[in-house]
């Protein structure tokens, strides 16, 4: 009896994993030899393996991250293995605004041109950025709207080309409190686990306006936008969260969620898979279009939304 019970636990299990766990691999075989890439996060989880499939296609790839040793051994890791030496770091804090300035001169002055651009950084922590914003809003957000507003003009030149932001299942806990962000410059207090979670959700409820409303803006120019959710992906996100979390997260993540190279199809699809132009500012999820609730798809907030993150930016 307990053996047949296990059975079935087992079965069931190996049945999640080859269907709801699954995601489908990137099918575009799109070499990109003189293409510029910038995938912000790269130097561990979902943004390394996504880095290293661009390298391995021949792009010129920039590891924008805040810690330099980390970034460090990530190049040297996808240099080793690819064989392409046009791999680089580029420090990018995106706790910082003037750091996010910082690097969009750097780049701007040193490079010829941006092709594709992977908002892929993101955390799940509380804590304050430099200029006094929630950590996780401030930069699973903020920090890459700037960075983006601030590369608009160099895609635009390099056109046809894509600006991917990895969003996340999540938003569908999401919401958009414009009091709040006016009161505490954040979406509200990440002070408990359950408040982060929160947080993170809203965070990423952010980043699909965000491709919502940038799309609108894009139309007529060259430029496409994509927000994605990568799937369920062992990585290094939560080793900053409490025990109790991590406790509740490791086992989960040994036993459902999946390897960082599936973790990267889903961005990689929306960076290459040709013929997405008619799909600009959409949702994907397993390397197709997803659905999301009206909330994520609501105009009003999406482009009150980028008219707020400009004025905390400073650009308006
Ligand atoms: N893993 C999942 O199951 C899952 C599910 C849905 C969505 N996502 C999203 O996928 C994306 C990648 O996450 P991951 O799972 O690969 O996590 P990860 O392994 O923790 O990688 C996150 C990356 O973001 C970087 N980062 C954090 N704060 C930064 C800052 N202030 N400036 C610059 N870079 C910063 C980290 O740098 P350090 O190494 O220096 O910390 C790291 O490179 C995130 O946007 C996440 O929300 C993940
Ligand atoms: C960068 O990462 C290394 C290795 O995890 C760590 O020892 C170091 O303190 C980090 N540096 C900064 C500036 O955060
Ligand atoms: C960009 O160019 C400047 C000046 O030539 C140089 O000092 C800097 O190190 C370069 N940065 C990168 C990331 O190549
Ligand atoms: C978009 O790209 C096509 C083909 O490269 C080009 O003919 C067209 O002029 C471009 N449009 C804009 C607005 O740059
Ligand atoms: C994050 O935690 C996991 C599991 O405890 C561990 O294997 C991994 O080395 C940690 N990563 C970092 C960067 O500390
Ligand atoms: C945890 O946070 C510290 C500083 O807040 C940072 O230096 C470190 O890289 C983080 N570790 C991970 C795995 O995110």
């Amino acid at each position: 009896m307990l053996l047949f019970i296990c059975g079935g636990v087992v079965a069931v299990y190996l049945l999640l994993c080859v269907t709801v766990f699954k995601i489908p691999k990137c099918k575009s075989t799109a070499k990109l030899h003189g293409k510029t890439v910038i995938v912000t996060g790269a130097n561990t989880g979902i943004g390394k393996a996504t880095a290293l499939d661009l390298a391995r296609r021949g792009a010129r790839v920039i590891l924008a991250c805040r810690n330099e040793s980390k970034a460090q051994s990530a190049v040297a890791a996808i240099q080793r293995e690819t064989g392409n030496k046009e791999v680089l770091y580029m420090h990018l804090d995106l706790a910082s605004l003037q750091s996010v300035r910082s690097f969009a001169e750097n780049f701007l002055k040193n490079e010829s041109r941006l092709d594709i651009l992977i908002n892929n950084a993101g955390l799940l922590m509380g804590g304050k950025t430099k200029d006094g914003f929630g950590m996780i809003f401030g930069v699973n957000h903020l920090g890459h709207f700037l960075l983006t507003v601030l590369l608009l003009d160099r895609l635009k030149e390099c056109g046809p080309s894509r600006v991917v932001t990895v969003s996340s299942l999540a938003h569908m806990w999401g919401k958009v409190d414009f009091n709040c962000i006016n009161t505490h410059k954040d979406l509200g207090l990440g002070n408990s686990d359950f408040a982060s979670l929160k947080l993170y959700s809203h965070s990423k409820l952010c980043n699909i306006l965000f491709t919502h409303e940038l799309a609108k803006r894009l139309k007529g120019t060259n430029v496409t936008c994509y927000s994605l959710h990568p799937g369920a992906i062992k990585t290094d996100i939560n080793n900053n969260s409490s025990l109790l979390w991590r406790l509740v997260m490791t086992p989960a993540m040994l036993l459902f969620f999946t390897d960082v190279d599936s973790g990267a199809q889903t961005s990689l699809h929306c960076a290459l898979q040709e013929g997405l132009d008619p799909l600009s500012g959409c949702y994907f999820s397993k390397c197709a279009v997803g659905k999301v609730p009206a909330k994520a798809r609501d105009d009003a907030t999406a482009k009150k939304l980028w008219e707020v993150s400009e004025r905390l930016c400073g650009l308006a």
